[in-house]
């Protein structure tokens, strides 16, 4: 028998299923190590955060959230902080917790999500996510946006790397219900992706990230923003 629709939770998990299911497809998505993937091919941290760490940036106590294999996880660790990584995909946290082992970094590893993560509340410094928010349904973003919130220490900060749009089509929030489809994730405009962090965080830098051709020891790409938020 169907759930009803009893508190704020069923009515997210009703539009959770007019999508398709994320662990499956994430599951899948890290079944092949060597598929033409731009972070599969680099191991390196991306070019922005690295440069917030060289501008002063002390992540402290971090949470890397969609950490997939672990590039910037090890390198926050490598650079002092104290992190806890977690991510969906199985595959993608033995990839990482395997990447760790080799570079020696400390990392506390958890394969869950965020939508079902446990923590103390205001514990982190630092939270980052590379990645994972333009792969979140609509529905989803404010439960986000409460977790991070909920997460950071007063004073915290936050950094999000998420497509432009040229990483992705710039599907309108009501079209992704009327497809059914995420149309593999969403490209922000900067008004679009500003006009949701902006009551709760000040921007300190919001850029394109800069493309690094590979091999290199940092990751870029072009069709990505990179922001580094304060929490207000
Ligand atoms: C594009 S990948 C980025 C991986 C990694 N951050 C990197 O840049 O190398 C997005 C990641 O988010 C994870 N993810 C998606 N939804 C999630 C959720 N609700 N909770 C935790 N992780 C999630 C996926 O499993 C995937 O590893």
């Amino acid at each position: 028998m169907e759930k009803a629709i009893l508190h704020h939770n069923d009515i997210l998990e009703m539009l959770d299923g007019l999508l398709r299911e994320p662990k499956l497809f994430w599951e899948g998505f890290y079944e092949d190590r060597d598929k033409e993937i731009p972070f599969f091919k680099a191991e390196g941290p991306d070019e922005n955060l690295a440069v917030y760490v060289q501008n002063g940036l002390q992540p402290g106590r971090t949470l890397e959230i969609g950490c997939g294999p672990g590039r910037n996880a090890i390198f926050l660790a490598k650079n002092g902080a104290k992190v806890d990584a977690i991510d969906l995909s199985e595959k993608a946290i033995i990839w990482a917790a395997e990447r760790a082992n080799k570079s020696q970094a400390d990392i506390n590893f958890g394969c869950i999500s965020l939508f079902d993560f446990n923590f103390e509340p205001h514990t982190y410094d630092f939270i980052y996510d590379s990645g994972m928010f333009h792969h979140l349904p609509p529905h989803r973003r404010l439960t986000y946006l409460e977790i991070i919130k909920a997460a950071l220490k007063p004073g915290g900060k936050f950094g999000l790397v998420c497509f432009n749009t040229d990483g992705a089509l710039p599907t309108p929030d009501w079209e992704v219900y009327r497809l059914r489809s995420l149309k593999g994730g969403i490209g922000y405009t900067e008004d679009r992706l500003k006009a949701i962090f902006k009551d709760d965080f000040n921007f300190l830098e919001f850029r394109k990230m800069k493309k690094i051709l590979q091999p290199s020891d940092l990751f870029g790409e072009d069709f990505l923003w990179t922001c580094l938020m304060e929490i207000k």
